[in-house]
């Protein structure tokens, strides 16, 4: 692994630390530190692919989709490349247990989130955190969020609509959150939640990157290039069009790998996107996201490690507090956490030193 790789996979070690001590409602440093490291968030409305894309860059099949809200709690999804071995993910709160059948992974998602909110339809903002490992990845941090609606549904209190508005602000409107604003395009731009309220958040559009999903279901006789050229909707960053898998295609199980070559083919082979089709679809939405994500890292390194170094500061302070004997479970995560960030600061000398730390392994 390279030295952005490392950063990018430390960055997101610190991010689970201060999740699980944040999580024991612990008064630390550690939420600032939280929010000033680079995370991707992904709204837009209901049914407008969300979930398919985080899929898609995934590479795998294991979030709940379909019609209506499914998506009732945030999901916090880091991706961990790996050198070799199999794949495999671990939840948060079910601590060293590995799933390799990412079927579960689903059930587990939908069986998770039914804990916390009850059988009902209703929506929680306490996150699920899921850690994917695998050699076909980008260091990545995702955070999948429940759709923006216009209306409840029965069932559903008034309240959602705001609710779940107000959810998804939370997260985006943190100048460290990258916004991945998903349109679908069958559906007129101008009436986008998602670029309705990201344009709140970032209006300079600096920091949203626009997706257009359902390319495959518009209309006859109109096409999306004014959209992807940046015509129609103006960022600061290229859209992206992307041909996620249609319901029928996920009933019958077509894989991703197959997915992917028929998103391939359909720009290459599409008259009105061939000159696109170099910077369309979800691999390239991937790797143009981590590469983002490495330079945001790179801007931010300063800023970061003054942070580390007072956040090293603090937990030796509460360490000194806590006392003899220390609590076997505090102190082991206080102490984790103090090493990720000082073996961060390691890296971050041998980057300004443009020394390569010698391959080792974090
Ligand atoms: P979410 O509610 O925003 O997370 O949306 P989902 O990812 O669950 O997708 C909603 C529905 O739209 C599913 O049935 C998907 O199969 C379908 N879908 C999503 N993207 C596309 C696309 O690009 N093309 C087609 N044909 N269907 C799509
Ligand atoms: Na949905
Ligand atoms: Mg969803």
């Amino acid at each position: 692994m390279g030295t952005m790789d490392n950063l990018i996979s430390l960055v997101n070690k610190i991010q689970r630390a201060c999740t699980a001590l944040g999580d024991q409602g612990e008064d630390s440093a550690l939420p600032s530190l939280w929010d000033s490291l680079p995370a991707i968030a992904v709204v837009g409305g209901q049914s407008s692919g969300k979930s398919s894309v985080l899929e898609s860059i995934v590479g795998k099949d294991f979030l709940p989709r379909g019609s209506g809200i499914v998506t009732r709690r945030p999901l916090v999804l880091q991706l961990h490349k790996i050198d070799e071995g199999r794949e495999y993910a671990e939840f948060m709160h079910l601590p060293r247990k590995r799933f390799t059948d990412f079927a579960l992974v689903r059930k587990e998602i939908q069986d998770e989130t039914d804990r916390e909110t009850g059988r009902s339809k209703a929506i929680s903002p306490v996150p699920i955190h899921l850690s994917i490992y695998s050699p076909n990845v980008v260091n990545l941090t995702l955070i999948d969020l429940p759709g923006l609606t216009k209306v409840a549904v029965e069932g559903q209190p008034e309240s959602i609509v705001a609710d779940i508005e107000n959810m998804v602000r939370s997260y985006i409107e943190k100048p460290n959150c990258i916004i991945l604003a998903i349109s679908p395009a069958n559906q007129d731009l101008a009436t986008s939640d998602a670029i309705k309220i990201s344009r709140d958040v970032d209006p300079k559009g600096e920091r949203t990157f626009g997706v257009l999903t359902k390319i495959d279901l518009m209309d006859k006789g109109t096409d999306a290039v004014d959209i992807l050229e940046g015509r129609s909707y103006k960022l600061q960053y290229p859209w992206v069009g992307v041909v996620n898998r249609s319901q029928a295609e996920i009933n019958k199980s077509v894989d991703m790998i197959a997915a992917r070559r028929k998103e391939r083919e359909y720009f290459a082979n599409t008259p009105e996107y061939k000159h696109l089709a170099n910077r369309m679809g979800s691999e390239y939405l991937g790797k143009m996201l981590s590469k983002h994500l490495e330079s945001v890292i790179k801007a931010r390194i300063p800023g970061i490690q003054s942070l580390i170094n007072k956040t090293i500061a603090e937990l030796e302070g509460e360490l000194a507090r806590l006392g003899k004997p220390i609590a076997a479970d505090a102190g082991g995560k206080l102490y984790s956490i103090m090493e990720i960030c000082r073996i961060f600061d390691q890296i971050y000398k041998e980057h300004l030193d443009g020394v390569r730390p010698g391959g080792e392994k974090i």
